[in-house]
């Protein structure tokens, strides 16, 4: 008998270690640091307030104008993450952005933006990807929070392997490298990261149907955690120095584990409002990406 159990335990001891090893590793946390550490601000610098020694600040969107920064340096993959409250209240024609973006004619650039809404109804999250220019791949989501009460992390890992979207560590949305069929994939054009807070209430809140009430302005975004977790590389590298060799190159992270696809899956059916891949009035054939988009 005694002898059993022990067979038993040792068996569900090896299974474990089998599961575990299918497993993705964390995303590394990053570490505090002050905003001008890595960031400057790129527009009407007077609508950007820093606190607690810049670990913290807050933009700021009037009538006149909104604002924005972004990353001193260019970077070749890596994690990069930011944490984010959003415009609280009635933001409706209000546009947070979070992206990285290469600075050339056929740019690459990966978009979070976060679509205000009159108080009280739900902020959407719009993603998008360019490729060697060419973007049109929005998809849109409902938050599963609301965005305005907490800082949030959203975040983006690209690697050679995939381009993953994050929130709160929940993968909800990926970008697999499809060089293979055809498409263009990221790979050696650097990006900086970007920030910014504006008024499109030409588009953005029911589109365009509901329009900024300036009576609430000025409209504030909140932001902290300022660190890169990135290859830093100058606008004309091809590729990075330290390439293959850094945490966010390994194994564990050049695809999801099960668990991260289940996750992905029930956001994407839950709360999907738009995918391109699915839009056949705009895309009659389903572009070559999301066939492994949908194969999971
Ligand atoms: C704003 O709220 C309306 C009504 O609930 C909803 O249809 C819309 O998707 C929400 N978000 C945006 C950005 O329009």
């Amino acid at each position: 008998m005694v002898a059993r159990a022990w067979v038993l335990l040792l068996g569900v001891v090896l299974v474990t270690a089998a599961a575990k090893s299918a497993t993705a590793a964390p995303l590394r946390r990053p570490v505090a640091v002050p905003f001008g550490r890595n960031y400057v601000p790129t527009w009407a610098f007077d609508h950007i307030k820093y606190y607690n020694g810049g670990s913290q600040i807050e933009l700021y969107l009037d009538k006149y104008t909104g604002t924005g920064f972004q990353s001193k340096g260019n970077y070749l993959f890596g994690h990069f993450s930011m944490d984010i409250k959003l415009v609280p209240g009635d933001s409706a024609g209000t546009v947070t952005a979070f992206y990285l973006s290469s600075q050339n004619s056929e740019h690459d650039e990966i978009d979070f933006e976060f679509l205000g809404n009159r108080s009280g109804q739900p902020y959407i999250l719009q993603t998008n990807v360019f490729t060697g220019g060419q973007g049109n791949r929005e998809q849109r989501i409902y938050l599963w929070f609301d965005p305005t009460i907490a800082f949030h992390t959203y975040s983006v890992l690209w690697n050679l392997y995939q381009i993953v979207f994050f929130v709160d560590d929940v993968p909800i949305r990926v970008f697999k490298n499809c060089k293979e069929l055809g498409v263009r994939f990221p790979f050696y054009q650097p990006m900086k990261i970007y920030s910014s807070l504006w008024n499109a209430d030409d588009w953005a809140t029911r589109g365009g149907l509901e329009k900024t009430d300036w009576s609430k302005a000025p409209f504030v975004a909140a932001y902290r955690s300022f660190h890169v977790d990135g290859c830093e590389a100058s606008v004309e590298a091809r590729f990075c120095a330290t390439q293959g060799l850094r945490w966010w190159d390994q194994k564990e992270f050049q695809d999801l584990d099960s668990f991260q696809y289940r996750r992905l899956l029930e956001i994407r059916q839950k709360y999907t409002i738009y995918n391109y891949c699915t839009d056949r009035s705009r895309y009659p054939t389903m572009p070559p990406e999301c066939i492994r988009d949908h194969d999971i």
